[in-house]
């Protein structure tokens, strides 16, 4: 069954085709703001290029948009215009194609694309995203947010950070690149319960701008803020009796943390599993897949369920698969 899936919850303007479990392309844009992503002005570059993205994905895989049985896009959580401007575009699509359409939780479809390209089989996904960041794992038929960021994602954090010393956006890859040279000075340890926090941490070393070499900076944010996210890890792997680890999001690509989290998993006698870095940012056939995966389990939806959800819950859908 072919189904081609949407993203475009944040600055990825993706479309991707999945034929049963095959991958057949990955398609997608991306949103390069100069400073932070303005919604709008990210959902005005999804409108100018869904189609693009459409067609591309389309000639690639080498078929008409006739054979199209199942159209899927992401549903939430993300930035309100650029949810509407695709869910408009899959709607449309699918309307015309008379074909079905579902929405999909753009956090299940990271664990769900993660869980397919690496074969690991039931983890506890690390999300670490521009603006999200969730440790998830699935209990009691569903998904579940064993821990969550209680203000910022942790790369909009590093973005925030970078802004400040006038790095290109987005900041992750250069804050990377200078921590290499850095050494550790004391910032706040931020964790609550299995909750993490961000803003009081950027305040710190905003604070410290002035005084303190920024690859001294760079580094202790990336030690301070990776080590509490691989605690409140490790916590929900012993809580869950879990051995897998799965990687998701921009952040997962990050050398230096991926290290600190296969430290832990080896320690623990866990297994890390990273997907490929085109299946670990936003992209089109993580939804295509994932919407595929729900229609198969007998999940239907009509157009009137299709309204967007800013704030959807990982823990909201019912995994009936
Ligand atoms: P979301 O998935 O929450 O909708 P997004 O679209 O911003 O958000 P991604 O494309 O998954 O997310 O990731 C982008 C983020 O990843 C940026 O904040 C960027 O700074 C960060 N990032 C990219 N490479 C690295 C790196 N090497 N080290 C740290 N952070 C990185
Ligand atoms: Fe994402």
């Amino acid at each position: 069954m072919l189904c081609i899936g949407f993203e475009g919850t944040a600055h990825t303007i993706g479309a991707g085709v999945v034929d049963d479990d095959k991958i057949l392309v990955n398609e997608s844009k991306v949103f390069h703001p100069e400073s932070g992503i303005h919604p709008r002005e990210a959902a005005n570059f999804h409108a100018k290029h869904i189609a693009d993205v459409f067609r591309d994905a389309l000639e690639k895989a080498k078929i008409g948009p006739k054979e199209i049985e199942l159209v899927a896009f992401s549903q939430g959580p993300g930035l309100g215009p650029c949810l509407r401007t695709v869910a408009t575009g899959a709607r449309a699509l699918s309307l015309s194609l008379k074909k079905p359409i579902i929405g999909v939780n753009h956090c299940i479809a990271h664990l769900e694309i993660g869980r397919h390209t690496t074969k690991c089989k039931d983890p506890v996904l690390l999300y670490v995203s521009g603006g999200n960041t969730q440790v998830i794992s699935f209990s009691n038929k569903r998904y579940r947010v064993f821990g969550e960021t209680l203000d910022i994602g942790i790369g909009n954090m590093l973005d925030k950070f970078g802004r400040l010393l006038n790095m290109p956006f987005p900041a992750g890859p250069e804050i990377e690149r200078l921590a290499r040279k850095g050494r550790l000075i004391s910032l706040p340890y931020s964790i609550k319960g299995m909750d993490v926090s961000f803003s009081g941490i950027l305040t710190a070393a905003k604070n410290l701008i002035e005084q303190e070499k920024k690859e001294n900076l760079c580094y202790s944010l990336q030690e301070t803020c990776f080590a509490m996210l691989t605690e409140v890890t490790e916590r929900a792997m012993a809580h869950l009796d879990k051995n897998e680890i799965l990687l998701g999001g921009g952040v997962a690509s990050n050398k230096r943390f991926q290290e600190m989290v296969n430290n832990m998993a080896t320690a623990r006698g866990a297994k890390l599993f990273v997907p490929k870095q085109e299946y670990c940012v936003d992209n089109g056939a993580m939804i295509a897949l994932t919407g595929l995966i729900m229609y198969k389990s007998g999940i239907r939806m009509k157009i009137e369920d299709t309204e967007i959800k800013q704030r959807f819950r990982t823990d909201d859908v019912e995994v009936r698969w």
